[in-house]
């Protein structure tokens, strides 16, 4: 069936036409779509309560069709303590009271499709929250009953089991195991956390537990979603035995996205994620004859073997995986070059697109890791890199975004990116609520800094964002990087976003899944796609004159008369 293409009132012209092009249609979407990433605490708080929520949503969405993205993930809006932002979720059928009712996800879904834009959740499959049910059920139940079959509790080591029972590491820092509280007894088991201990690992061989998250996918695909963004993708199954890490296997205190990925590791990338994969691709098929079509899903799975994570994508299983290896490369042009080559080749092994994405809300922002010399790491180690160079880094996080939306593909966008919005690297101690704050005995801040509400105008307190003061205070110069002020600003970011995207969805160039290399000196990284589009990127510290004849149709800096200045990426129509 036809996808409804229904456009509101607001966003047609005069004479009733519509001002932008369609987006990508048909069962295949995913694979050239950009997608606009929601992190819902802090993109617009329509009920004044100082957090962001689903009437902020819908009341934005004009901003979100104009900017030209063909769809939104939302992070995790389930009923939740929120120990993690929402990443413990304690009822995947109902919506946070502080987001809204389910009632009103139900209208937004219906009023993103109106806006001829797509909707993709945030699916929690490797734990739960420690307040969720069956977990309630699993704390008061004794050792081996099916409450606590459902998750993974185990006697503890030591003469009274009062050591951990092996020693694997919480990702936010500490053992990933927790002794069950109130129980004081030599009994009392420990349940096994691979992230915070508000969020106990589900046990995935265990039958109850796949049938539950397959009920609940069709609970969201029946109301329409579009797809489910896969929380820990590699992380779901483990090895029943449990083994011990060996100390040299350990990395920055188990941390996902760190370290080297081994092969047979006992809880990353183990083979039996696949099955589960399988079962929920054929849940997806099963909606191909529904008016939205198929439904997709995209992979946030960090640490898999070398060439692994082609292993996801297979026909069968998961659609699309983020490459976060883009975003981690240096700022160079041959290192590019191979990361851009190898996630290519890797994918195309298996038929899927490539996913691009440079930032999230776990991660560092392009403007402030390009403006620290590009460390990827830096708010997860805690280290002090320095002061950010914000003019290089916005610089930069500008060419990095026209090098993304040149490649084949699909493309993220994490809220603000658009904008260039840096972290924000001095909230006060007591505004930090990221668990990694804690866990790490206030060493490493963690992600907070990337999770700042965005500046829609100058008015105070919220800056646009919300009436009320905002649950983590956004700097007040980014007035000046609000969204009022940028669409008013010929040269801004926000302006660059939107007439990349358009550019995108407007020019053939842009979709099929080619890209060729040119050679264009050292420094210089330069492809093109079919015969209609050049992107090049100037990595080195010359200025270098443009090809001759061509004709720009955008560039992320200005140029100094056809010649590409450093840290400028162009896109040119070929002479
Ligand atoms: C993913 C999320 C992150 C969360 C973690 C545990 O990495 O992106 O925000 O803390 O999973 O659910």
């Amino acid at each position: 069936m036809k996808e409804r293409r229904r456009l509101p009132a607001a966003h047609e012209t005069a004479g009733g036409r519509t001002s932008r092009p369609a987006r990508p249609a048909g069962q295949d979407w995913w694979r050239h779509a950009v997608i606009y990433q929601i992190y819902i605490r802090s993109f617009a708080d329509g009920s004044g309560d100082g957090i962001g929520d689903i009437a902020g949503i819908r009341s934005r969405l004009p901003y979100l069709a104009e900017l030209g993205v063909d769809a939104l993930w939302i992070t995790p809006w389930y009923s939740s303590p929120m120990a993690d932002g929402g990443y413990d979720v304690a009822d995947h059928r109902a919506i946070a009271a502080e987001f809204g009712t389910l009632a009103e996800a139900e209208e937004l879904i219906e009023e993103v499709h109106r806006h001829g834009l797509r909707i993709v959740l945030d699916l929690v499959p490797n734990h739960t929250s420690d307040r969720h049910p069956w977990f309630a059920a699993a704390r008061a139940a004794r050792p081996g009953s099916v409450e606590r079959a459902r998750y993974w509790f185990r006697p503890g080591r030591g003469r009274d089991g009062e050591l951990p029972p092996n020693d694997w590491r919480s990702v936010f820092g500490g053992p990933a195991w927790t002794r069950v509280a109130g129980e004081t007894d030599t009994q009392a088991e420990w349940y096994l956390h691979l992230f915070a201990p508000e969020q106990p690992d589900l046990n995935w061989d265990n039958p109850e537990v796949r049938a539950e998250f397959a009920s609940i996918l069709r609970f969201w695909f029946d109301r329409g979603v579009d797809g489910m963004r896969v929380d820990v993708a590699h992380g779901l199954v483990k090895d029943p035995l449990l083994p011990d890490l060996a100390v040299d296997r350990h990395d920055l205190d188990g941390d996902e996205s760190g370290g080297k990925p081994v092969a047979g590791h006992p809880h990353w990338d183990r083979d039996g994620v696949h099955q589960i994969y399988r079962e929920w691709s054929a849940i997806a098929r099963s909606y191909a004859h529904t008016d939205r079509g198929a439904r997709m899903f995209v992979a946030e799975a960090w640490r898999v073997r070398p060439g692994g994570l082609a292993r996801y994508l297979r026909p069968g299983e998961l659609h699309t995986a983020f490459n976060f290896d883009f975003l981690k490369c240096p700022w160079d042009a041959e290192a590019m070059r191979a990361c851009i080559d190898d996630h290519l080749t890797a994918l195309s092994e298996v038929g899927a697109p490539a996913t691009w994405v440079l930032s999230s809300h776990d991660l560092t922002r392009p403007v402030t890791r390009y403006g620290t010399g590009g460390d990827w790491t830096r708010r997860r180690s805690g280290l002090d890199t320095g002061a950010v160079d914000i003019a290089l880094g916005t610089r930069r996080a500008r060419a990095a975004a026209l090098l993304m939306l040149a490649l084949p593909g699909s493309a993220y966008v994490y809220q603000g990116e658009e904008l260039g919005l840096p972290d924000v690297d001095d909230l006060p101690d007591h505004a930090l609520q990221d668990p990694i704050w804690r866990r790490s005995g206030h060493r490493v801040r963690g992600r907070d800094g990337c999770r700042v509400p965005l500046p829609w105008s100058g008015a105070e307190p919220g800056l646009g964002f919300s009436a009320a003061a905002p649950w983590l205070p956004q700097p007040s110069w980014w007035r000046r990087l609000s969204v009022r002020a940028q669409t008013a600003t010929p040269g801004s970011t926000l302006t660059l976003y939107r007439r990349a995207l358009r550019l995108r969805r407007t020019r053939a160039a842009f979709r099929g899944a080619s890209l060729h290399w040119i050679d264009a000196g050292d420094g210089i990284l330069a492809f093109g796609r079919g015969a209609g589009l050049e992107c090049l990127v100037n990595f080195s510290a010359r200025t270098v004159p443009l090809p001759g004849g061509s004709t720009v149709l955008l560039s992320s800096s200005p140029l100094e008369s056809h010649r590409l200045p450093p840290d400028t990426a162009v896109w040119l129509r070929p002479g």
